[in-house]
């Protein structure tokens, strides 16, 4: 069976031989390795069980094996008959060359005995940006299952995991000044599941740094999202006095656009937003922070007084360019607390009077166009096309014994052939690409181990498609690497679709 990792490294030559020790492997090195050469080994000891071995891995700081941003992910890994070297210059190298190490130990750990071929692995990141959406509004998930999934997202090398905390189903994140975002926002009616009742499901504090953390300790960046202006029913709710209508409001019970969304005539939104901002300032190191912006209906602005005042007061024609101007607003707040703001495509529309800031991050999701646009316009943009195997609420394959949202489809062949640079993008736009995501919105998926099977192994197709160079990428390659990684999955208890790949 083909062992190879995946994502494929940069470059693998196979020796001739093999290395073996007996027991759970060791890992020592340099000591500014500490942190990840210990959770890496508690790893080894909760994936395989059984007696620790002889300390097999030796890991060395180096001069970085790569210029520019590549270079902190970079590693050099040895397997020689003797012993098994890794080289990076930064914790962020030896994380994934041990990554990648692990994949071999899963496959290669046999009656307390590890086999690995011998080998030498140079490796790096094509781009940046390799992330993974998790939908907590719609139906929430525990912090032990995120902490399940942030380790073997690390595994692939993933770095981002993009945390969509509310949305018209729910608010997940407490801000002490506005209560009732939790005590009335953070409770979905009518869940799909008939064993969750109707309760508060939301993140404290302690829970949010202890996953930053636990993330970051994976070299992973926890980008949070507050989902604005529209997709806020959960808001309105708790808060009916910043809707135009005034309500009263309920939460949604199914996915959808709803027509309730902020006033934008209302200042008092701003005043609950800085409140938000400054909670996640305070529990997100990350520079990022994702404003939404998605399917934003302007029905309630047209004839609401106060939106209609606000148009008048900024000489525009159509309610739609509210949206424009709230972006601005949103992001300055951001960057007055030194963040940088992420927003969905949408918000590139109806700003020809304002424009936007020039460090708002576009993804685009409706396709590739929003972010080809945007990079033509020199903006920086992360490629997540629903149309272009990004989607994992989409069923696997066109039956219908497949769970999946809609009629639409991504197999894990569009999920591998997805590629964050598209043909029409030139040099300068391509580098403007950060990278590229999966999405995972949960109307459908209750559960969690349902979110696995909606999650794997595209995720896995993803992660080659953002990590491998471009020359690398080939089906026939990965189909023949599956295999032996849907077992180390299953060592990891992960669930995992198994039908048509194409
Ligand atoms: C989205 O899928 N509404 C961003
Ligand atoms: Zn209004």
């Amino acid at each position: 069976m083909e062992i190879g990792p995946i994502p494929r490294p940069a470059r693998l030559e196979y020796r001739e031989g093999i290395f073996q020790s007996t027991g759970i492997p060791g890992i020592t090195g340099d000591q500014a390795f500490a942190g990840e050469m210990a959770l890496v080994a508690e790893q080894f000891r909760r994936d395989l069980g059984g007696p620790p071995g002889k300390a097999a891995v030796v890991c060395r700081a180096v001069p970085p094996l790569r210029e520019g941003g590549q270079g902190e992910e970079a590693y050099r890994l040895m397997v020689t008959g003797e012993g098994i070297s890794l080289e990076a210059s930064a914790g962020a190298g030896i994380y994934r060359g041990l990554q990648t190490l692990r994949q071999f130990v899963l496959s290669g750990y046999k009656d307390n005995t590890l086999t690995i071929p011998r080998l030498t692995i140079e490796d790096y990141p094509r781009f940046p940006w390799r992330g993974c959406m998790l939908d907590v509004s719609r139906h929430f998930y525990t912090p032990a299952f995120i902490k399940k999934l942030l380790d073997v997202l690390s595994l692939h090398h993933i770095n981002v995991f993009h945390w969509h905390l509310t949305d018209d189903q729910g608010w997940r994140l407490p801000v002490p000044a506005y209560p009732e975002l939790i005590e009335t926002g953070s409770k979905r009616r009518n869940t799909r599941n008939p064993h969750v009742p109707e309760v508060k499901q939301f993140y404290t504090p302690e829970e949010i740094r202890e996953l930053v953390s636990y993330a970051g300790a994976r070299h992973i960046m926890v980008v949070p999202e507050v989902d604005l202006p529209g997709h806020t029913k959960a808001v309105l709710a708790a808060y009916p006095e910043m809707g135009c209508t005034g309500g009263p409001y309920q939460l949604e019970d199914r996915h959808g656009i709803f027509p309730d969304v902020l006033c934008a005539g209302n200042d008092r939104i701003f005043d609950l937003l800085g409140a938000v901002f400054d909670t996640l300032t305070e529990l997100f190191p990350a520079p990022y922070v994702h404003i939404g912006g998605d399917e934003v209906p302007s029905s309630r602005w047209d004839v609401c007084p106060k939106c209609r005042r606000r148009l008048g007061e900024l000489g525009f024609e159509r309610a739609r360019q509210l949206q424009g101007w709230l972006t601005v607003r949103f992001a300055q707040m951001l960057t007055d607390r030194h963040k940088i703001p992420l927003g969905w495509d949408e918000v590139l529309e109806d700003t020809e009077k304002l424009g936007l800031p020039d460090e708002l991050v576009i993804m685009s999701w409706r396709g590739s166009e929003g972010g080809i646009t945007a990079s033509s316009m020199g903006r920086r943009v992360v490629m997540a096309p629903s149309n272009g195997g990004c989607y994992l609420d989409y069923r696997n394959y066109d039956s219908p014994e497949e769970p999946g949202a809609g009629s639409r489809i991504t197999r894990v062949y569009d999920a591998y052939l997805t590629d964050p640079i598209t043909p029409e993008m030139t040099g300068e736009q391509a580098a403007l690409v950060l990278g590229g995501q999966g999405n995972l919105w949960s109307e459908l998926p209750y559960a969690s181990r349902w979110a696995e099977y909606m999650l794997f192994p595209r995720m896995c197709a993803l992660a080659e498609a953002f990590w491998s160079p471009r020359e690398l990428k080939d089906f026939a390659s990965f189909t023949q690497r599956l295999p032996a990684h849907q077992k180390r999955l299953d060592m990891l208890n992960i669930l995992q679709y198994r039908g048509p790949l194409q």
